[in-house]
């Protein structure tokens, strides 16, 4: 039997290979996904190869990451509770999509992932698998195992053997990729405490940032982030470079406490310092060019959005749907955003768009041809008619 296992390199999926091998006598694929997690991937050749591994897939899964999936979340508005944006949710379709297509090349029989059986990563993994080849079997050794501790984990390398990664133990789990980094569990599962400054990787602390701010533009097409500055950018690039600009001036921390999909709540601590300016950006120019139905209606469907990605149900028929109605509300959201960084704020100061809806003739307090103030009157009495009945039957 040959099973294909999401590998990171670190201790957990270093120890699940020799597990697999001795538990379901198969052969293990590793397979390690570039999502920009700023990692060289390259070492883990040998690292996978030590643990037992027969082969590794690295794979560069960074392009088709931005244009498929962070793109259409973007466009979509979507934020869980408000806050969360998604950063951790929406990479493992993508990953788990590329496990399947190796699986299948490889002829697996099964797939594999490292993620405990608290969590959301699990059901987001499993959601993919299923709906990409429910014929693959599904092992989670964190549902099955008797490692309880990182000791544990250690102890069984030792065993087994294997190399331990040299890494120090951080005092927290991370998740790092393109769109942020996430940071739960450990130190920070104390809701009241706050996390220590010198974990942030992508941001420095709003106070620290320059006293002067900084102008920047960003410019996009459809919807679509295209420019920075009026400089082209690639997807990747241009989301590498806001990075750079907004974790420069604090900005995109975020500390919450979030329901996650198995039930309890959990303190997370996120850092997505291009994606909070994107998506301010964006919506700022979705409020020069939505019209007024369409913008509060999208709204609606923006929570639905995150809920789905948060979910982990990426493949899934409603997902497509939505992203047909948001394709066309974003046919018009094209033109430019000015904004203002300042120690962790990122203030939209100035929109233009050639589909911009906003008309200075029909705002202006000034006079004006298109629009007579003597249709307000009728339109008040009218629109007013349901409550002043209402205030009149409740008096009588
Ligand atoms: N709570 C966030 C989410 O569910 C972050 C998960 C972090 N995952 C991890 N394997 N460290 O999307
Ligand atoms: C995990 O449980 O593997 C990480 C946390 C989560 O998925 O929510």
């Amino acid at each position: 039997a040959k099973v294909v296992l999401a590998y990171s390199g670190g201790l957990d999926t270093s120890v699940i290979i020799p597990w697999l091998k001795e538990n379901y006598g198969c052969e293990v694929i590793a397979f390690a996904a570039d999502v920009g997690q700023g990692e060289e991937l390259a070492p883990l050749r040998e690292k996978a190869l030590q643990s037992g591994a027969s082969k590794i897939y690295i794979e560069d899964l960074r392009h088709e990451f931005v244009t498929e999936y962070i793109f259409p979340m973007l466009k979509a508005g979507a934020i869980y509770e408000g806050k969360y944006l998604l950063g951790t949710s929406i990479a493992r379709p993508v990953i788990a999509k590329k496990q399947v297509e190796i699986a299948e090349k490889e002829g697996a029989d099964a797939v594999a992932h490292g993620c405990t059986g608290k969590g959301n990563d699990q059901v987001r993994f499993e959601l993919t698998f299923r709906s990409l080849n429910p014929k693959l079997k599904v092992i989670a050794p964190w549902r099955e195992w008797s490692i309880r501790s990182r000791q544990d984990a250690i102890d069984y390398a030792a065993k087994k053997g294997i190399p331990v990664p040299v890494t120090k133990e951080k005092p927290y789990s991370m998740d790092s990729n393109l769109w942020h980094i996430s940071y739960e569990g450990g130190v920070l599962e104390d809701p009241w405490q706050p996390p220590d400054e010198e974990m942030f990787r992508l941001t420095v602390a709003p106070e620290k940032a320059p006293d002067a701010p900084e102008e920047i533009t960003i410019e996009f097409e459809q919807g679509i982030p295209v420019a920075v500055n009026g400089q082209s950018y690639s997807p990747v690039a241009l989301i590498e470079h806001l990075n750079q600009l907004g974790g420069k001036h604090g900005i995109g921390r975020i500390d919450i406490v979030e329901n996650r999909l198995v039930g309890m709540k959990s303190r997370g601590v996120y850092e997505t310092p291009g994606g909070t300016i994107l998506y301010l950006a964006h919506r700022e120019l979705e409020y020069l060019t939505l019209e007024r139905d369409t913008l509060h209606f999208k709204a609606h469907l923006s929570q639905k959005y995150a809920e789905l990605v948060y979910y982990g149900q990426w493949f899934s028929p409603l997902r497509e749907a939505l992203d047909a109605f948001v394709d066309k509300t974003q046919e018009r959201v094209t033109g430019t955003v000015r904004l203002k960084l300042w120690k962790g704020h990122c203030l939209p100061v100035g929109r233009k768009s050639p589909y911009s809806l906003y008309r200075q003739d029909l705002a202006t307090f000034e006079e004006d041809s298109v629009y007579n103030q003597k249709d307000a009157e009728g339109f008040i009495k009218l629109f007013g008619l349901p409550q002043q009945v209402w205030h009149m039957v409740k008096k009588d």
